[in-house]
């Protein structure tokens, strides 16, 4: 059972364990963690080959009620956050919705800064669940709307004293907090030799990678990002896809962690998606559908046997308007054949701006900053 006295005492260390859950939960945070998994082949890989989905929308509000929950809490044990003070965090969607939880767990007002790319749904659901939303107009002239949202983030905390920002871009909390997931997966499956995971702040593929080494030294980790995103030296573009992604290189992001990164492309991730719910009924969003390409090509391409895990932070019903939404989706041009059955090989970020599905073997922190400025793991 979970140690209820978490919840109720601030200062208490967070649970960074595999641990069972509770047979009746008491308090909705008790519902985060212990995810299932569910094997998934084909179209994405022939007969007898797969790979493992770990369905982290299974949570009350998906994969990141679990560094919400975490980051909070330290927090709140370190004095950085004092009781009933507000917390202000720029987000797609997914924190937000986890900062909701944490908001209402831990008893704080909750400003969740955002743009117009938010889809209405989750402005709505936000809102129900008590927390604002505050969306940023114009983006940033180089650093885009991440840029717009985080110096939003920063007027906001200066105009209300004792306001926190857990900055999920830096805060090492938002790695540790997967420690559990990566215990999860040991318990779930014993080895696992290959992990796909989708990179935004660089958070859970960098805490489940670290967490996985120890029992799975010989993992290969295969980060995904979005055509047009900045994390891993591309030039910044306009991104449709949300969650995954950055126009900013976030001091979360392990890059010494990660193997090879491939580039996927708006249009392949809603076949992939849209393959998903009507094979498998488990589906999700943008990152979803990037990792499940990634994932089945990794189950196709390597010996039979290996034990290969996606991360799917999210279920599908946000993307309803987005992704599963024929006129939207048509209008976007996102609708042609499916993607290759191979990504473009590079050796190298900068060999060319990959528009479509593209790996590169070779993963380098594109600002070179040495390991000390970078979050330690
Ligand atoms: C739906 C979704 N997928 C993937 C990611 C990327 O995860 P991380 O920030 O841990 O790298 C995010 C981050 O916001 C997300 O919301």
């Amino acid at each position: 059972m979970h140690d209820l006295s978490l919840l109720d005492d601030p200062g208490a260390v967070a649970p960074i364990a595999f641990a069972p859950p509770p047979l009746v939960a008491r308090r909705p945070a008790q519902l985060v963690g212990n995810t299932p998994l569910l094997w998934i082949d084909q179209p994405f890989a022939q007969p007898g080959k797969g790979f493992f989905a770990k369905l982290e929308g299974r949570n009350p509000g998906g994969i990141k009620d679990r560094p919400a929950l975490h980051m909070i809490r330290q927090a709140r044990g370190r004095g950085d956050l004092l009781p009933g003070a507000p917390i202000v965090e720029s987000s797609s969607g997914t924190l937000g919705l986890g900062l909701a939880l944490a908001g209402q767990t831990y008893g704080h007002p909750v400003t969740v800064v955002t743009d117009p790319g938010m889809e209405p749904a989750v402005v709505r659901l936000l809102g129900s669940l008590g927390a604002e939303v505050d969306q940023v107009e114009v983006p940033h002239p180089r650093g885009g709307w991440q840029e717009a949202r985080r110096e939003r983030v920063a007027q906001l905390l200066a105009a209300r004293p004792g306001a926190y920002c857990p900055d999920q871009y830096a805060n090492p909390d938002n790695v540790v907090a997967y420690r559990p997931l990566a215990g999860e997966l040991t318990a779930q499956l014993g080895r696992v030799d290959v992990l796909v995971a989708a990179v935004g702040t660089g958070g859970h593929s960098a805490g489940i990678a670290a967490g996985l080494r120890e029992a799975s030294p010989g993992l290969r980790v295969i980060g995904v990002d979005s055509v047009g995103s900045a994390i891993f030296g591309q030039p910044p573009g306009t991104r449709l896809m949300r969650g995954l992604g950055s126009s900013i290189h976030p001091a979360n992001v392990d890059y010494a962690a990660f193997h090879e990164v491939h580039w996927v492309a708006p249009a392949e991730a809603v076949w992939a998606c849209r393959r998903l719910a009507r094979r498998h009924h488990a589906s999700g969003g943008w990152s979803v559908g990037a990792v499940a390409l990634v994932a089945g090509w990794a189950a196709r391409t390597m010996p039979p046997g290996t034990r290969i895990v996606a991360v799917f932070p999210d279920g599908p019903f946000r993307y309803l308007g987005t992704v599963y939404d024929d006129a939207w989706c048509e209008q976007h041009g996102l609708l042609g054949g499916p993607p290759p059955q191979e990504p473009r090989t590079v050796r190298s970020y900068d060999e060319c701006r990959a528009t479509s599905w593209t790996r590169c073997t070779e993963v380098v922190d594109p600002l070179r900053r040495s390991p000390d400025v970078l979050v330690a793991r």
